[in-house]
């Protein structure tokens, strides 16, 4: 996969995707990361990137110009179509469901704003799709686009060294159900005991068990999910049986 970055601090989005599975995914050819600065590509002394808003008003809001010849220059370095994305609080919420989709593609490019934002005729005009990481706002969009690289790069074929390990993350599994819990050695410790069916050695019972915590989990932690998820019978039983559990224990939902 190629993700091209437009980027006022393309080094940043450099470093931040040298680590982990991320950097080894680069480092064995299965992502092709490019940062490109729209200050390259502006015009004058000053190489200005940004302006005051029409209207007045806080903040500066980035020129057209510079990001139009950044953008042309990304296009031409590959005839790959590939759909420009702009990280934005306004934007999309960005779902485990569409970073699959993103993730089959074999080009992105990303734009980061910074300031108050882009010039919305440049949006109108070259951006095909807008995403959100969350509510909340950030400085800029280059973190927002890591998280996205990450999340992309994550399920190509060869990045995880464990190919069952994406599978099992949260919301991946046709129900998109939250990870049940994981433990390792020592079995016990002054925290806690390993519960006892995970040491049973029942491969059945353990597929069990996990299927009704990440039921559980979901439950308690987001029942949102939940009303999406398509739960088997079987499922339902699992659930209920927690709940019972549960309720058993004397522990109110949300705990
Ligand atoms: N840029 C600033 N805040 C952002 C957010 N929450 N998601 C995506 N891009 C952003």
């Amino acid at each position: 996969m190629r993700i091209d970055v437009v980027s006022l601090f393309p080094e940043f989005i450099d470093q931040s995707a040298g680590y982990g599975v991320v950097g080894r995914a680069r480092e064995r050819g299965l992502l092709a990361l490019q940062g490109w600065n729209p200050r390259d590509y502006a015009a004058g002394n000053y190489r200005r990137v940004d302006d005051r808003p029409f209207g007045g008003g806080p903040g500066m809001v980035m020129l057209i110009e510079p990001l139009r010849a950044c953008l042309d220059e990304v296009r031409q370095a590959d005839p790959a179509p590939a759909p420009v994305i702009y990280l934005t609080p306004q934007g999309r919420p960005l779902t485990q469901a569409r970073v699959r989709e993103l993730a089959a593609l074999p080009r992105l490019v990303l734009l980061c704003g910074r300031y108050e934002g882009v010039d919305e005729r440049f949006l109108a005009h070259e951006v095909d799709e807008e995403i959100s990481i969350g509510d909340y706002v950030l400085s800029g969009g280059e973190l927002a686009a890591a998280v996205l690289i990450d999340a992309v790069t994550r399920l190509q074929d060869g990045a995880l060294n464990d190919a069952e390990s994406a599978a099992q993350d949260s919301f991946e599994g046709e129900a998109g159900l939250l990870d049940c819990p994981h433990y390792t050695h020592p079995a016990s410790h002054a925290w806690g005991e390993v519960p006892e069916v995970l040491r049973s050695g029942n491969h059945a019972a353990i597929a069990r068990w996990r299927r009704q915590q990440s039921l559980g989990r979901t439950w308690l932690r987001r029942p949102d999910l939940l009303d999406e998820a398509a739960l088997s019978k079987a499922d339902r039983k699992l659930l209920e049986a927690f709940r019972a559990e549960h309720a058993a224990k004397g522990e109110g939902q949300g705990g």
